[in-house]
């Protein structure tokens, strides 16, 4: 990134691991579009080349000043996380900005065609979804605490507020997950750091392209997207995205057991 000309003091940043598709890519589209500089995490760096460039050459218009950097990274490779966050954190001063916001949307959710997982693919989405999100938010809320502010986002699911029959390890690392972000949110009160859970319901993006969603209740990457950017500014802490699956998830959590084996996912 150019460190000199079209500074602009005082710019936001955001940090949005698992950015190349989906939901993450969304979110940084509506982050530039308010303003920030936006740090691109992911493995597959064609797409987050494409993404970098597409919100590049739109904000060339307006400064010289990139607002979109990609940098390529595993998030099961926890021990490069402390280096790449202060990196990221020099590459944001250089251009004027400050680091504000990390939002942790990388997430696996394997196919299966017979109901059942290996341990090999219940081990990736515990590594992927939980470690790798432990990984990203302990090290970010450090370093958040000692700055006086930001905002962590840990994208979670409604998978997590009740086991059913389905993907249980995929459940069971949403549940940690949730529970991690409210331990924090609890650890961090007082110290000017927010945590947002939030609990999308269906989202049509790659990680569910292969299944079949019931459609009135299936919204865009960039609906979602939308919908985050909304409860997060209302200062929402648990985020059901959209609002409509807090209901919904109030209702199952209280179905008896004798029902829950009768469900069909
Ligand atoms: N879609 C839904 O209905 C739904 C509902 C509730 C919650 N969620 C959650 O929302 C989050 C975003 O998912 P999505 O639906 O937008 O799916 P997606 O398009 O498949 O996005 C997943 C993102 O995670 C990244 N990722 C996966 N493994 C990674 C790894 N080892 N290292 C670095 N990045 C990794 C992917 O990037 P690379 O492949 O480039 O690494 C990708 O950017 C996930 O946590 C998912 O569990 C989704």
């Amino acid at each position: 990134m150019s460190n000199d000309k079209g500074t602009r003091a005082g710019q936001p940043g955001a940090i949005i691991v698992g950015a190349s598709t989906g939901m993450g890519a969304a979110l940084a589209r509506q982050l530039v579009a308010k303003g920030y500089q936006v740090a691109l995490i992911g493995r597959q760096t064609e797409k987050l080349e494409e993404l970098a460039n597409t919100l590049n050459a739109a904000a060339a218009a307006k400064t010289v000043t990139p607002v979109a950097q990609l940098y390529a990274h595993d998030v099961r490779d926890g021990d490069a996380v402390p280096g790449l966050l202060e990196q990221i954190r020099r590459d944001m001063g250089r251009n004027g900005g400050e680091l504000s916001v990390v939002v942790y949307a990388a997430g696996v959710m394997p196919p299966s065609e017979d109901g059942e997982w290996s341990f090999a693919d219940e081990r990736l989405m515990i590594e992927t979804n939980v470690i790798g999100a432990m990984a990203w938010l302990n090290t970010s809320a450090a370093v958040m605490k000692r700055m006086g502010h930001g905002t962590l986002v840990g994208i979670s699911s409604v998978a997590g507020d009740r086991g059913r029959k389905g993907n249980s390890a995929y459940m069971a690392s949403k549940a940690a997950l949730s529970t991690y972000l409210e331990s924090l949110r609890y650890r961090l009160h007082g110290s000017g750091v927010r945590v947002v859970t939030v609990k999308p319901g269906f989202v049509a993006t790659p990680m569910t392209a292969g299944m079949k969603l019931p459609k009135p209740l299936t919204i865009s990457a960039d609906q979602a997207a939308g919908a985050i950017a909304r409860q997060c500014q209302k200062g929402k802490s648990v985020a059901y995205v959209p609002g409509y699956w807090r209901l919904i998830m109030l209702v199952i959590k209280s179905l008896p057991a004798s029902l829950m084996v009768r469900l069909p996912i």
